[in-house]
Formats: C-alpha cells, structure tokens, sequence
C-alpha cells in the first residue's frame, strides 16, 4: 500500500483551476482579481465566497472554509482526500496509479469492516428468506405483495429471523468484535447486558445500496400491522441517508434523461418490475439538496411522486422550495423539475397493481412543470370546494411567494402571465410584484443569516473558553506580545478571526472608544495579528483612529488597495468583511462580536506565549524564574479579565 504520489497530486492541482472546479457548483461573478459567489457551505443570500485564480484556491469569508480544488471537493461531495484526488484526476484526465489508499488510516479500514460486516449480513438475511421454515412468513408475505423471484433477488431482498440475537451470533462466528458490530449501525446495545443485539427481527429486509452498488445500510418492514411499520439503519461510517437514494444504483445504468423520485421502497420495487428503472426513492426522509445533486450527476429531469395525503402535499412545497433555493444558488446542477400525481390518492404501487403499467406512463407524463404545479396548487388551494370561487387576497400572496422561488424571470414571467386574468391584472404588474416580494424575502434572510452566524460564534467564543479557563483573577492587564519568528518576507497571512476582529473595529468606528465595555487596552494593536500586511493596516487605522471618525474605511482604502491579505486584495478581503459587520442588528451585537473576536485570538496568542515561557523556565536560572512567573501570573490575570468580559456577553 503506498500513498498517491506528490507529483500526481501537484498534476491534479494544475489541471484542475480552481475555478472551473468551484464553476461546477457556484455562479460565479468576477470582481477585482478575484471570483465571488453564493458559498455552498453556509446558507447565505450575499456573496461571502470567494475564489482566487492566481494562487488556486477559494476561501469563503461567512463560514470560514477554504483550500484547494482537492480540499473544495472533500467538502462538497463528502470525500476522502484521496477519493477527492481520484475525483478530480478522473474529470481532468490525470492518471493515478493504483497505490491504494493508505495513509488513509485506520478510518477506511474501519468503514471496509463495516462495509463487510453489512455485506454478510445482507447474505444472512438472503438465506434466511430461502430457508424452507425460517423464511416462510416473509415468503408469504412478499408474494401478498406481489413481488416475483427475479425482483426479490434482484433487489436482495431478505428476511431476519426473530431471535434477538440471530445475526448477532453469526457474526460473532465470523470473528467480527462487538465494537466493529456496533459501528455498522444494525445492532443495539442491550442496557443490561451491555451486549449488541440484532436491530432487527422479524422483518422483510430490504439492503439499501450507494450508488455503485456496495450496502451500506438497511430498511426493515414489518409483516403485520406492528410498529413502526419500516425501521432503518441509524446513519454510521458509511451511510449518511441524506446523501444517498434507494435504488440509485440500478437507475443510473438506465442513463435516461429522467430519474422518477418516489416516497417509498416499495413504491421503488414496484415501478422497477413495471419497467420503469428510472425510479429511486427517497429513504425516508423528506428529500435534501444533495439528493438532488446526486440526481443531477445521471439526468436532466426529475419527476417527483409525493404522498397524496396533506402531509405530503406540504412535504411537497418544502422540498420544492429548498429545490428552487439551491438551484437559484448553484449552476453546476441543471435539472428540470417535475411533480406527478398519482389519481385516487394511492400510491405508485397500489396504481401500477391496479391499473398497469401502461397507464402509469400517462401519470409519469402529465407530470406538471414547477411552475405550473404551483399556479395549480395556488389555485386549488384558494378555492372554495363549495361556491367555486377563488379568494384573490390569498391567491395573490400564494402566487407572489411561489413566484419568488423562481430562479429564471422566464418562469417568473410565465408564472405571472397565468395569474394575471385570475387576478384581474396585467402580467407586468403580477410580475413587478412577484420581484417585489422577492426583494424583500432575499433582504430578511441576509439578516437572519448573518444574525444567527454572528449569534453562533458569540456563544462557541464565550462557550468554549468559560470551560477552557478557570484562573485566579486579578486586574491589571499586560501588554501582549506574540511569539512569532521575525519574517524577512512579507507575510501577507491573517485568520478569518484576525480579519473579522479588524472588520469590527473598522465597522464599530467611534463607537469602540465610546463603549463603557471596552477598555483602551481592549482596543486592537498590531501585535495581535498574525500577518505583516494587516499588521501595518491596524498601524494604520490606530493612526487615523480618533475615536470619532465615521469614515474610517473610505480614508483608509488608499492603503487597503496597496497590499494584499492572503493573497487577495486586501480592499476586497477587508470590505466583505466590514460588509458582513455593518450587518449586524445593533450596536451592542457588534461590540460583543468584536469583544468575543479580540478574546479569541489573544487567548490564542497568549496561549502560545504561556507554552513559550514555561519551556524557557525549565532551564531558567531562578531570578529568571521569578520573572517568568510573574510574567505567567499577568498573562493569566489578563486572560481572566478577557474572560469575564466575554462572560457578560
Ligand atoms: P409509507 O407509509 O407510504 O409506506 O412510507 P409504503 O412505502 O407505502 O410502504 P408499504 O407499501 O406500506 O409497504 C413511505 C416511506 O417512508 C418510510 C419508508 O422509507 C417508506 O418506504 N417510512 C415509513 C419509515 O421509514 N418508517 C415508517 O414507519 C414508515
Ligand atoms: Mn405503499
């Protein structure tokens, strides 16, 4: 086993731009030397992502990420660093030897056990279901059912017998270890015994495959009325139920233009014998973003069933909603979006038993297009069964949300122009309004976003250091010096905290002198940053500060377009991020942001001088020593004030 070799690596990086890696999945637009769009990472309505084409890689300024194309597609697709490596040296024509992966670590082989342990039990319960006795009721109950030998067996459909401990004890004979057992997710732990038991009992089996056809998880039903009617594998090592579809491994070798989503495994198994292989479903849950670019990857359509019941038809708006926000998002995935429904409130399976297959290619082919499905859906649900008549007031506002989730202004348009005579309005008007509304659902969520984020890191700040620290208080605050190398280059490095600490202060102008919170040592100095370029910026801005400038960032911006942080201007670094600063809700929220920031990082600084001194103290001369703990007794003191501050936040 040896790992992927470096010059491979550096090939895969060469051929494979930044840019058209991220172009992928992100609308990019260029502005200055650099790329910004939409981060696939974080939910966000303003462009905080960004990618850098002259150094090769993306950072994204709202959550943080950032890399190479290699560390983009670990992220964006799930990936192992070599999986990500072999991604992209397959898309880009760079041919990787078979090394294996080591390296990799004991993680893959732990998920190669898993993936073992679920491959034998998946033969166990395929044995169990052809035992003469042990699988007669499910036998039985499969034929009730309607499913022939040839789909049985193609779909590996099993049975688990009723003993709690049936598969558990062939394993065990195996020579697999209880713990390796328990990571495979179809076991329990006995409480009392502490010992796995078998998930499931009693049960048809149904292995749920990944795309390429390994098991990586189970679906488990009941023969009877018990409940729960299905069980399913907990998400483990190897399954994550998001990411993955039921009987994608057989749709995607039909390589149609179309992919059918059904709600249900059985629904799945009944169109498949029906003929119509095109059809996954989804496990369980209500259907997720990458679902659909997991669709997206093998068709340029797809026609959802849902559930006829209420419950379903909301699922429905839902999953259409989150469909139209990611595609408005990401330009990597192009896909037509269809919703079909199937007559009488049954289900896919109950239809096809009845009616034939022949007939339910008519359902699969009156399947209405996003929009005309919501102009329909706006419609009934705002007319009255009795009188007929339609509620304007409700349909408008329907229309008008519907409309929103649009991610082209032709089926906006289209949309508008069908409402238009309903509402007693010209299209333009219904369209200016649709935009109206849109306008102002994208502002509200740029405000939640950055709220809830800015929300969020106050309480990982202020969470995570009340329990790092518990030191002896005392008042006077010590100047801070980081123990960092003298650089003969210039260093153009600084951490996104480093930045958004700066940011805030740009953003907080006046207001950080005038704050009784913030004391003038709490006010930012060079030293606390990392990097020699925005070192000499907060030179810059300390110079300028005079505590009652508001124009701090526009006196400041000759400088800011002069030098670069991390590679990028430091105008556009530095703007995004007083951008994302001004957002916040008040002025209380900022200076808490910029006292949390400032907490971090010169905890870390003095986290790193506190290591520095204590390993000159071991060979320290005891005045020496003296001094040193003086100096530990100050930085720990300083740290503690830090702290408390945070502690009222
Ligand atoms: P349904 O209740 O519609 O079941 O749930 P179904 O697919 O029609 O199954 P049959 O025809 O009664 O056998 C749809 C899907 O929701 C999940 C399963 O994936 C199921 O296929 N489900 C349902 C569960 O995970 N747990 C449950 O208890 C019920
Ligand atoms: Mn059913």
């Amino acid at each position: 086993m040896g790992l992927i070799p470096e010059s491979v690596i550096e090939e895969v990086l060469t051929r494979a731009d930044i840019e058209s890696v991220v172009s992928r999945y992100v609308l990019l637009k260029r502005q200055g030397g650099n790329m910004w769009g939409l981060c696939p990472f974080h939910s966000e309505k303003t462009a905080s992502f960004s990618v850098n084409p002259s150094k090769n890689i993306f950072k994204c300024f709202g959550c943080g990420k950032g890399g190479n194309a290699i560390n983009f597609i670990m992220e964006i697709e799930h990936m192992s660093y070599p999986e990500a490596i072999r991604h992209l040296a397959g898309l880009y024509g760079v041919e990787v030897p078979e090394t294996g992966y080591s390296g990799e670590s004991s993680q893959k082989e732990e998920r190669d056990r898993v993936k073992d342990i679920l491959k034998e039990a998946a033969k166990f319960y395929y044995k169990a279901f052809n035992d003469e006795s042990t699988g007669k009721p499910a036998r039985d109950y499969a034929a009730k059912r309607g499913l022939t030998k040839q789909t049985l067996d193609n779909f590996g459909i099993g049975y688990s017998p009723i003993n709690w401990t049936a598969l558990y004890d062939h394993l065990k004979q195996k020579g697999y270890k209880d713990e390796e057992l328990l990571n495979s997710g179809i076991f329990a732990k006995s409480e009392k015994t502490g010992k796995p038991y078998d998930l499931f009992r009693g049960r048809l089996m149904f292995p749920i495959f990944d795309s390429f056809g390994t098991i990586i998880a189970f679906g488990g039903r009941a023969l009877g009325d018990e409940k729960p009617k299905y069980i399913n594998s907990p998400d483990s090592l190897v399954y994550n139920k998001q990411n993955h579809l039921y009987a994608m491994n057989f749709a995607r070798k039909e390589q149609a233009k179309q992919l059918i989503v059904v709600e249900g495994y059985m629904d799945a198994i009944a169109m498949h014998a029906a003929g119509f292989k095109n059809t996954v479903a989804a496990l369980g849950t209500s259907f997720t973003d990458s679902q659909l670019k997991l669709c997206s990857r093998y068709a340029e359509e797809v026609v959802f069933f849902f559930d006829a019941d209420a419950a379903g038809q909301k699922a429905a708006l839902r999953a259409i909603q989150m469909m139209m926000e990611y595609l408005k998002k990401l330009t990597g995935i192009n896909i037509r979006i269809r919703i079909a429904k199937v007559p009488d409130g049954k289900d896919p399976d109950e239809y096809i038993k009845t009616n034939g297959a022949e007939k339910f290619k008519d359902v699969v082919k009156n399947a209405l297009y996003v929009e005309d499905y919501l102009l329909a859906r706006a419609k009934d649900d705002n007319t009255d069964p009795e009188t007929g008549e339609l509620d304007r007031g409700r349909y408008q506002k329907d229309i008008c949300i519907y409309g929103s989730w649009m991610n082209d202004e032709i089926k906006m348009s289209r949309m508008a122009g069908v409402a238009a005579p309903l509402l007693g309005a010209t299209s333009q008007a219904v369209m200016n309004q649709m935009i109206k509304f849109q306008q102002a659902e994208e502002k509200k969520h740029e405000q939640q976003d950055s709220r809830a984020l800015e929300r969020q890191r106050i309480q990982d700040i202020a969470g995570r250091n009340k329990a790092d620290m518990d030191i002896n208080a005392l008042d006077e605050p010590v100047e801070v010096a980081p123990s960092q190398p003298v650089f003969k280059k210039v260093v153009d490095t600084a951490t996104k905290d480093e930045i958004d600490l700066f940011a805030y202060a740009l953003s907080l102008g006046n207001a950080l002198a005038d704050s009784k919170k913030i004391d003038k040592t709490d006010i930012i100095r060079p030293n606390d940053f990392s990097g020699d370029t925005i070192r000499e910026l907060v030179r810059i801005f300390l110079n300028i500060f005079d505590g009652r400038n508001e124009t701090l960032f526009a006196r400041m911006s000759d400088y800011f377009s002069k030098l670069t942080i991390n590679g990028m201007p430091a105008e556009d670094v530095m703007l995004k991020a007083v951008e994302n600063a001004d957002r916040s809700s008040n002025v209380d929220i900022k200076r808490d942001m910029y006292l949390a920031l400032l907490f971090k990082v010169r905890t870390s600084i003095i986290d790193r001088e506190e290591e520095n001194l204590i390993s000159r103290r071991a060979s320290a001369s005891d005045e020496e020593k003296a001094k040193i703990d003086e100096m530990l007794r100050r930085l720990s003191e300083y740290k503690l004030t830090l702290r408390n501050k945070i502690g009222e936040l």
